[in-house]
């Protein structure tokens, strides 16, 4: 979906509705299973009020802006601690300084929203100095409401910014802080957008990073077998609007860093593959359901995959 159609949305536009199909009513029990602890232990809720929570501050986040992520409680999947640079990314945050206000390695979660994977860093032992989201609209407080944490993810660990940003832009609070992140996550970011908006978005991506050899950018997103343009339907356009995403698959989104790394000077080292998880599940479904015996829905889905991506300065 393009960003600009689930930003500033009327108050009574259709994609604010509870019925749009990216809206559940209700956790899925293995949803509610696999984030349980971690909202007793990191949080402080009591089992039974587990879900309830949940559900209300998804609510209060979907009157923010009613995205995907938000309806499906996407927001409650730790995609960074599942992308095979997790131990590495961890072990650089966690073995430095816990008590330096500004640590030399910093990880930035671009398009954090909720900010469910900074949290997941900080429970694992992550500083939470070195710790930051940034995003275009202000889920801060939705994000404290949600992981009922002010106390430790204090103010200023949320900057609202652009990643569209003008250089010149003196106000944008996300563009002043380019050169200085040694990580920066990337999660359902890039495919809300067409082609050449992911690249625009993926160089100014770049200049965030620190100059330095190990750098890296990393990120999880949808994407599909065969590389296409996706076409956009209402509420995610206008009736009658001509609008696409860019639906990548490993070798497509390699090829886009790399070209954009060259565009911009920058040397570095890309990998792309498909989450494996989700990957092995899919051709399972292919290989052993009949087609004819596949809902509409399952049958859309048959070549989605999720692709992870790492791009590295050298
Ligand atoms: C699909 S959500 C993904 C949220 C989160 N990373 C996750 O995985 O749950 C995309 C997020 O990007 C943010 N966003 C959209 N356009 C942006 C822009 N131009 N600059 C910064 N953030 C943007 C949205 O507000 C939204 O929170």
């Amino acid at each position: 979906m393009s960003s600009n159609s689930l930003i500033n949305l009327p108050a009574d536009s259709a994609a604010r509705s509870t019925s749009v199909p990216w809206y559940a009513e209700q956790l899925e029990p293995n949803q509610l299973a696999e984030v349980k602890l971690f909202f007793i232990q990191y949080s402080d809720i009591r089992p039974d009020e587990v879900e309830a929570h949940i559900l209300r501050a998804r609510d209060a986040a979907w009157s923010i802006s009613p995205w995907p992520c938000i309806g499906e409680f996407w927001f409650l999947t730790f995609s960074l601690s599942r992308h095979p640079a997790y131990t590495h990314i961890l072990d650089t945050l966690r073995f430095q300084s816990h008590n330096d206000p500004n640590p030399p390695y910093k990880l930035l979660d671009l398009g954090t929203c909720l900010g469910q994977d900074l949290r997941k860093l900080a429970y694992d032992g992550a500083p939470i100095p070195a710790l930051l989201g940034a995003d275009l609209l202000d889920f801060e407080a939705a994000g404290h409401a949600l992981f009922r944490d002010l106390d430790r993810f204090t103010r200023g660990h949320y900057i609202q910014g652009n990643i569209f940003a003008a250089d010149d832009d003196a106000e944008d609070k996300l563009l002043k802080t380019r050169g200085s992140w040694f990580f920066v996550h990337v999660s359902m970011f890039l495919h809300i957008w067409p082609l050449e908006q992911q690249e625009e978005a993926a160089a100014n991506i770049l200049k965030l990073l620190k100059k330095e050899p190990g750098a890296m950018v990393i990120g999880t997103q949808t994407g599909t077998l065969t590389a296409k343009n996706d076409k956009l339907e209402p509420p995610f356009c206008r009736q009658g609007e001509e609008k696409y995403v860019y639906r990548h698959n490993c070798e497509s989104m390699a090829a886009l860093w790399h070209r954009v790394a060259d565009a911009e000077g920058v040397k570095v080292d890309v990998w792309a593959g498909w989450n494996a998880e989700h990957h092995q599940k899919m051709e399972k479904i292919r290989r052993e359901v009949p087609y004819e015996e596949l809902s509409d829905a399952h049958r859309e889905q048959l070549d989605e995959r999720k692709v992870v991506f790492s791009v590295t300065r050298v």
